[in-house]
């Protein structure tokens, strides 16, 4: 088999995709509800359209799950496909080239075709709805050949919390041999790559309390704790000078990937100084003994994410601030325990003030880390898709974001992820001109059949 779209049907898409678009579901945000809410329904519209039975919009504590499938035949293998139609908060909007939620197309070196560019172009509407086409497609052409369940969500940007509910309450509903998920990456357009691992997730957000309210500088100077000062502090102790976290048993559980797997992971082409290039940095900076690509997928590391406190307006105001807050994330490596990581923060965080400020420690969400087996036959099926589709071979490739909800799949439903991601690092997913390249999206819809083809061979075996 192979796919090859026509003019029609690829403008055809990409119009449709632009519709999806224009809708700001961002599910961060409460003044978006109703978008959110809209482009849920506009998923299960395009779900009944492309040819899906079974299509509900299902409600939740928060947004809804849209689930729709196609059963052919008992005999058949069943392919649950996930993704989400939310998307992150477009700030800082003044960033932008033009309007978030105002898709338009550009040329850019890396995707000469051109890119549309947009909130969620790429995280993850785009490469969510190349499934629904893929879909369309086979049914069109009579080359469905695995049941097909769909479970499109609406708070993966806010940490899936009723995901979990969700599945657990369905696990028959859902079903299935193996889960596809594209909301990840790839090497580059000429060097595909299969993403087999995720990082787990711990984010906190600590608050260091001072003096009962605001107070003069001059005052007070000297002679009280500064809640900013005393933060930045504490922050600057969470790593040493060899970029390594000191929370005591941090790294206790992290399993070290072996020399014969990093000798294996450095054959993947990554170029240093294109990287360093592409984000105008001096140098690259990380834990001793690693490199770029291994500190970014298959070591743990903390973040802050955002720090605020004081006066922060327009010319000097004279100030000790009462309060002082920053947002914290650990990206965590197998077998790191997110709950268990957030609490060994909270006691070291806690031990590091003094005696003069309080500290108050919460934990937002996490997730666990996540690594598949490349001897499966999902891995198998979309190794052999994008060979087909390519022309080259892909590389199995551990990825350095987290999708908490895939090692959750696996705990309740016992099924392994196939991540086939068609993005690429430099699409901005989350940052300001984000875009998506129409012959990643173009290539997805041809790649997602073969995989389907090549999984039912296997699976018959
Ligand atoms: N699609 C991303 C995750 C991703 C992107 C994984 C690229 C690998 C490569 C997802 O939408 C995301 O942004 N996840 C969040 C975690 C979530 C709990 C908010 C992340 O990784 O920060
Ligand atoms: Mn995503
Ligand atoms: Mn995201």
């Amino acid at each position: 088999m192979s796919v090859n779209l026509n003019v029609q049907e690829k403008e055809q898409y990409l119009n449709e995709l632009i519709d999806l678009l224009k809708i700001p579901s961002v599910s961060a945000d409460s003044s978006y509800t109703e978008d959110v809410h809209n482009a849920a329904k506009w998923v299960a519209n395009a779900l009944k359209h492309a040819g899906a039975e079974n299509v509900t919009v299902e409600p939740t504590k928060g947004y809804p799950i849209v689930y729709a499938d196609k059963i052919i035949s008992d005999d058949l293998p069943t392919v649950l496909v996930y993704g989400h139609y939310d998307v992150q908060p477009p700030d800082p909007i003044d960033l932008w080239d033009s309007p978030p939620f105002e898709p338009v197309i550009k040329k850019t070196k890396i995707h000469p075709e051109g890119a549309v560019f947009a909130r969620g172009a790429c995280d993850d509407k785009g490469q969510m709805y190349m499934h629904i086409k893929a879909f369309q497609w086979m049914i069109e052409n009579d080359k469905l050949c695995c049941n097909v369940k769909f479970m499109i969500e609406g708070e993966e940007e806010v940490g899936s919390d009723n995901l979990e509910d969700f599945i657990r309450h369905h696990t028959d509903r859902l079903s299935c041999d193996v889960i596809l998920i594209s909301d990840t990456g790839m090497i580059s357009n000429q060097q595909p790559s299969i993403t087999t691992g995720l990082r787990g997730l711990s984010y906190m957000e600590v608050t260091v309390t001072g003096p009962n309210r605001d107070l003069h500088s001059g005052l007070y100077g000297g002679a009280v704790a500064n809640p900013i000062n005393i933060l930045s502090q504490m922050i600057a102790q969470l790593q040493d000078e060899n970029n390594r976290i000191t929370i005591p048993g941090f790294y206790e559980k992290v399993v070290e990937v072996s020399n014969e797997e990093r000798a294996e992971m450095a054959k993947a082409p990554f170029d240093l100084n294109e990287y360093i290039e592409s984000i105008d940095l001096a140098d690259v900076h990380g834990e001793e003994g690693y490199s770029t690509s291994e500190r970014q997928s298959i070591r743990p590391t903390l973040d802050v994410n955002g720090i605020w406190g004081g006066y922060t307006g327009e010319g000097a105001k004279t100030v000790i601030a009462s309060e002082a807050h920053a947002k914290i994330s650990m990206r965590l490596v197998p077998n790191q325990d997110w709950e268990e990581v957030g609490r060994l923060f909270e006691a070291y965080f806690k031990s590091l003030a003094p005696k003069s400020v309080r500290v108050d420690v919460i934990s937002h969400h996490g997730g666990e880390p996540y690594v598949t087996p490349i001897d499966n036959i999902g891995y198998q099926a979309a190794h052999k898709a994008y060979t087909t589709s390519f022309g080259v071979e892909p590389f199995p490739e551990r990825g350095g974001g987290s999708i908490p909800i895939v090692p959750l799949f696996e705990k309740v439903l016992g099924v392994k992820s196939v991540l086939m991601g068609f993005g690429l690092d430099s699409d901005a997913i989350h940052s300001p001109n984000e875009h998506f390249g129409l012959f990643n999206f173009y290539k997805g819809i041809e790649t997602l059949p073969l995989f389907y083809e090549n999984y039912a061979a296997l699976f018959k075996g």
